[in-house]
């Protein structure tokens, strides 16, 4: 039985499906700690409801103490999951966790990844360069934004009249009917 964290900024859809994923397959794996870096992120109230254990990180600490590590291991996490989280994971903790830390990113990657590439930031690039495909992008965290190693990556086509938030809908099906089986077959490959 592993351990996961799931680190989330914003209203924890990603982060939601996973846990459900878990309690219903039980026995791969299960989400014991929600680590947010705001306050007031939905995704809060979400692991409240879903009794999971949740803490939210300064950006002080975070970078400069290794409190967090401290934190995964006495949860004894072994698989940390970014699921809409936006700051850069500091080398300590990619180091510590090297292969053990995986992302999703709203489309098919290289292409529209790297800073300041997320949310609709992306699914407007994705229209504005004529894109017949998007996609979701499931990878390893190193130390740079969206750059480490594909694990799993899935299309879905844009029409011509497709606007950005029409690509965003139908990116997030395919990141809600993925990624968290993804996740069960990483971690009973280990
Ligand atoms: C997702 O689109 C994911 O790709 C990302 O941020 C978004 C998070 O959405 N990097 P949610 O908070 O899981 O609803």
């Amino acid at each position: 039985m592993k351990n996961i964290a799931i680190f989330a900024s914003g209203r924890g859809s990603n982060a939601e499906k996973i846990i459900e994923y878990f309690k219903r397959h039980e026995g791969i794996a299960r989400v014991c700690l929600i680590v947010s870096n705001k306050a007031d992120a939905p995704v809060l109230d979400m692991a409240t409801r879903e009794g999971i254990d949740r803490h939210v990180i300064k950006k002080s600490t975070f970078y400069q103490t290794k409190d967090t590590l401290n934190l995964l291991h006495n949860y004894q996490i072994d698989l940390i999951v970014l699921a809409g989280f936006l700051w850069l994971v500091p080398s300590y903790l990619v180091e510590a966790y090297r292969g053990k830390i995986i992302n999703i990113h709203p489309a098919l990657l290289p292409k529209f990844g790297g800073k300041g590439m997320y949310g609709m930031n992306v699914h407007k690039a994705v229209k504005e360069n004529g894109e017949k495909e998007s996609g979701i992008t499931i990878h390893y965290v190193n130390e740079a934004y969206d750059e480490g190693n594909i694990i799993f990556q899935a299309a879905c086509e844009v029409a011509p009249e497709d606007q950005p938030k029409d690509i965003a809908h139908k990116v997030q099906h395919l990141e809600h009917l993925h990624f968290a089986p993804e996740i069960a077959k990483l971690l009973q490959q280990d």
